[in-house]
């Protein structure tokens, strides 16, 4: 079942309806986050709702509800949905308005928090990897809408996710306008090379991850050497391993790019680890989460 907090009350999915004068709808200005729970308790909260408010202020969209109210939101959706592992979505839009570009009619701003029971990705992507296509379509350039933000705007990102299921692969990696790695549709990209882990800086044109963030800083307690620098396909197709990560996939394995496998096609010892650190992390009473 899929609940909503529409501000006033959780009411099922169904129940909850958005208005067609809603600017989210009319030109994808919202901005929207996901965090989820594990053991009911929401993993990484404080950076999901950081990064949801400077989202927002990259649109030049001030979120007019105080961090302890969109809190309080959020507990009563959860108390609601009652799971231990829970999905939640926080989409906030600025409104209905004048069918105009600008939002200065638009003056009730709307906080929609979408929960349901997590869905796991199938455990064989963990234990196989995934599959990535490298494909031609390029990753929003940071000049024009900057991929920094999470915005409404992900239609980019479908489109190379399609492309991706069509040339068999599970996701896409975007390249940016000079030819350097960016992330995945909805996840940021790692490679190993002889040991340390390297993600693409900021300047390249992507998500700053809550899960990279926070597994740049595991790095320096599991003593893994870490650290963030462009990365050509070139480099990408040669690292000794490859993963993903994100607040739903964890910590994923990719074991093929387009048509090569990656280096011997099966996961590798350091993404072994940083999977079973990010697991650990979720349930911290018990490794076999
Ligand atoms: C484009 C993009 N990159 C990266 C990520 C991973 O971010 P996080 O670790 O905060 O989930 C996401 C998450 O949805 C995303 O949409």
């Amino acid at each position: 079942m899929i609940l909503v907090h529409t501000g006033e009350a959780v009411v099922p999915a169904a129940q909850a309806t958005v208005p067609v004068l809603d600017h989210g709808f009319l030109y994808g200005d919202s901005v929207y986050d996901v965090v989820r729970t594990a053991g009911g308790v929401p993993f990484l909260w404080e950076p999901h709702l950081a990064r949801l408010r400077r989202s927002a202020a990259m649109l030049y969209f001030e979120l007019p509800w105080s961090d302890e109210e969109i809190s309080r939101r959020l507990h009563e959706l959860l108390d609601a949905l009652s799971v231990d592992d829970a999905y939640v979505r926080l989409v906030a839009t600025r409104g209905p308005g004048p069918i105009s570009l600008l939002p200065d009619g638009c003056d009730q701003p709307a906080l929609y928090l979408i929960g349901r029971r997590l869905i796991r990705y199938d455990e064989s992507l963990y234990t196989d990897g995934c599959r990535v296509a490298l494909v031609p379509r390029l990753r929003n350039d940071r000049r024009a809408l900057d991929p920094s933000a999470k915005t409404g705007n992900y239609l980019n990102n479908m489109l190379g996710l399609i492309e991706a299921r069509r040339a068999a692969a599970d996701d896409a990696l975007f390249l940016n306008a000079n030819g350097h790695v960016t992330e995945a549709t909805t996840a940021n990209v790692w490679i190993v090379e002889k040991g340390a882990v390297i993600t693409p800086p900021l300047p390249d044109g992507l998500l700053p991850g809550v899960t990279r963030a926070w597994l740049l800083e595991r790095c320096v307690d599991l003593g893994i050497a870490a650290c963030e620098e462009s990365i050509t396909a070139a480099r990408l197709t040669a690292a000794d391993e490859v993963f993903l990560t994100g607040t739903i996939k964890g910590v994923m394995p990719v074991t093929r790019i387009d048509q090569a496998s990656v280096a011997a096609g099966h996961p590798g010892p350091v993404t072994k680890r940083l999977h079973a650190a990010y697991r650990a992390a979720l349930a911290p009473d018990s490794q076999s989460h």
